[in-house]
């Protein structure tokens, strides 16, 4: 680890190891010494280390881990070769959306690039690596159980690959007893807004309405749950608005309709939408600094500063975000808390730790459920940034993945079953606090808009 010497490590190893078994950290009775160590060092590394250059640490994350050996893996590819508008529509709903000061760039979408994951039965030994696609994907049908199909965006801050991206596709899928096809779209600054989410956008309508020659048949907007976590729990969420948006501007003006492989399309949203730490707000200005002392991620600023520089970054002309330009951080389809209007959203799951961004989260749950969407909001006491796949052992973890899956079979076996709630899970055993979900970020929305253009500026002028 360049820049920050081992001799540092060693010390924030003891102190984190000391002030846990002396009961002095305020996660000691939830932690076990393991996972207390471990937090102090990720959460001292994201703070003090000096990453580097931004383009090799993005290459760095795009090496295949493993396959694990109880996973299926279908990979698959759709190429955008036919008729289709899905870019200009997309446009279209960010202009209708946002305050018309947004820079967009064009951008070009050839293909979208996806993966089958599965949970694979101990008990099959037929399928081998040299299988074709067609093959394995039989192969893994076979021990799909229930029609749930979980569309999934893994989350990195828009520029990188998840460090274990297939380990929770896998979980969902096992418990759901369903599939997962996880996007593997286009990362930032190469790639900035709106490609992932435009290719979010084309692999939902892959699972809709496949062209052919797909692995998969027709899969019903009903049987299908939206999910990820952070960056990927913005691009979820964002897709729904998107769909709202287009299904909005498709019912007023019939020449803005959908077209996809040759034919017009009804855009139907889906069963539901469940995401983790959701990065809802690039700019971070609902920030709880309070939240620090159980995050992993550093306190807010000027983001993307501490790269040494390299050809993709910083960008040109320069901004501030990987991801949008300064001027597009506010759009509902960059930042999914300035949304106005989220009803028609279907059932929607929203679950963070004692972060930094918990209140991202919190907020748009607040305001779908003042909108009348169904929606459930759990914290989860002194638990970090993406808790349940940082550390996937400790008891908030396996609980709060055990709710995400049920969560998702419940929009599509049960839809009706899923009523508004807010509650907070502390403790070990953990015990559950109710909370009222029209008081969770008391804030209105033009406040919250003002709070982001403060936090613009004060980021002062961008990395050049
Ligand atoms: C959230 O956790 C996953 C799994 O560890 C990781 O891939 C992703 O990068 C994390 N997101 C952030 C912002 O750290
Ligand atoms: C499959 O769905 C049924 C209800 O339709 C549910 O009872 C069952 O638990 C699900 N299977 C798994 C593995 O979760
Ligand atoms: C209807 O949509 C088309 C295609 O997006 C656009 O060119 C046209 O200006 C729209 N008309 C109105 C009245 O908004
Ligand atoms: C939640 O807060 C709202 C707004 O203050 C209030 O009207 C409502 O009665 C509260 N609900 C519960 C269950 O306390």
């Amino acid at each position: 680890m360049p820049a920050y010497s081992s001799f540092a490590y060693v010390i924030v190893l003891i102190k984190a190891a000391v002030l846990h078994c002396l009961r002095l950290s305020p996660t000691a009775t939830l932690l076990d010494l393991k996972t207390a160590v471990f937090l102090a060092l990720v959460r001292s590394s994201t703070s003090n280390l000096k990453p580097g250059r931004l383009i090799d640490c993005q290459q760095d994350s795009l090496r295949d881990v493993d396959v694990q050996e109880r996973i299926y893996l279908v990979s698959t590819k759709l190429t955008l070769a036919f008729e289709t508008n899905i870019i200009a529509i997309a446009f279209k709903a960010i202009r209708n959306l946002g305050d018309g000061q947004e820079s967009i760039p064009d951008i070009k979408l050839p293909s979208v690039s996806m993966e089958w994951i599965c949970h694979r039965p101990s008990s099959d030994r037929t399928a081998s690596d040299t299988d074709t696609p067609e093959r394995l994907y039989a192969t893994m049908m076979r021990g799909v159980k229930n029609k749930t199909t979980i569309l999934y965006f893994h989350g990195g801050q828009f520029w990188r690959m998840g460090r274990e991206p297939r380990r929770i596709t896998h979980e969902l899928s096992r418990d759901t007893g369903g599939r997962c096809l996880a996007v593997r779209y286009r990362l930032s600054p190469q790639n900035p807004f709106p490609t992932a989410l435009i290719e979010g956008l084309a692999a939902y309508l892959y699972l809709l309405y496949p062209p052919a020659g797909s692995l998969h048949a027709p899969v019903a907007a009903s049987d299908i749950c939206f999910a990820g976590d952070s960056a990927g729990g913005n691009l979820a969420i964002a897709l729904v608005q998107l769909i709202l948006e287009i299904t909005r501007e498709g019912s007023k003006n019939a020449s803005g309709r959908l077209t996809w492989d040759g034919q017009e399309r009804d855009l139907p949203v889906p069963a539901g939408v469940s995401i983790l730490s959701p990065y809802n707000d690039l700019t971070r200005a609902l920030d709880s600094e309070s939240n620090l002392q159980y995050d992993i991620i550093p306190a807010r600023g000027p983001p993307f500063t501490t790269f040494d520089p390299c050809k993709i970054w910083p960008a040109h002309p320069p901004r501030h975000h990987v991801y949008a330009n300064d001027n597009a951080l506010m759009n509902p389809l960059v930042s999914p808390v300035t949304a106005h209007d989220w009803s028609g959203a279907p059932p929607t799951w929203i679950c963070v730790g004692e972060e930094c961004l918990a209140d991202q989260g919190m907020f748009v749950a607040q305001r779908m459920a003042s909108q009348g969407v169904p929606v459930v909001l759990e914290q989860y006491s002194a638990m970090p940034h993406n808790f349940s796949l940082l550390i996937p052992e400790v008891e908030a973890s396996k609980y709060s993945k055990k709710r995400w899956a049920s969560f998702i079979c419940s929009t599509i076996d049960n839809p009706e079953s899923i009523t508004t709630e807010a509650m907070q899970w502390s403790g070990n055993p953990l015990f559950k606090t109710k909370l009222n979900i029209s008081k969770l970020v008391p804030l209105p929305l033009e406040s919250l808009k003002e709070k982001m253009e403060t936090q613009i500026k004060e980021w002062g002028s961008p990395p050049v």
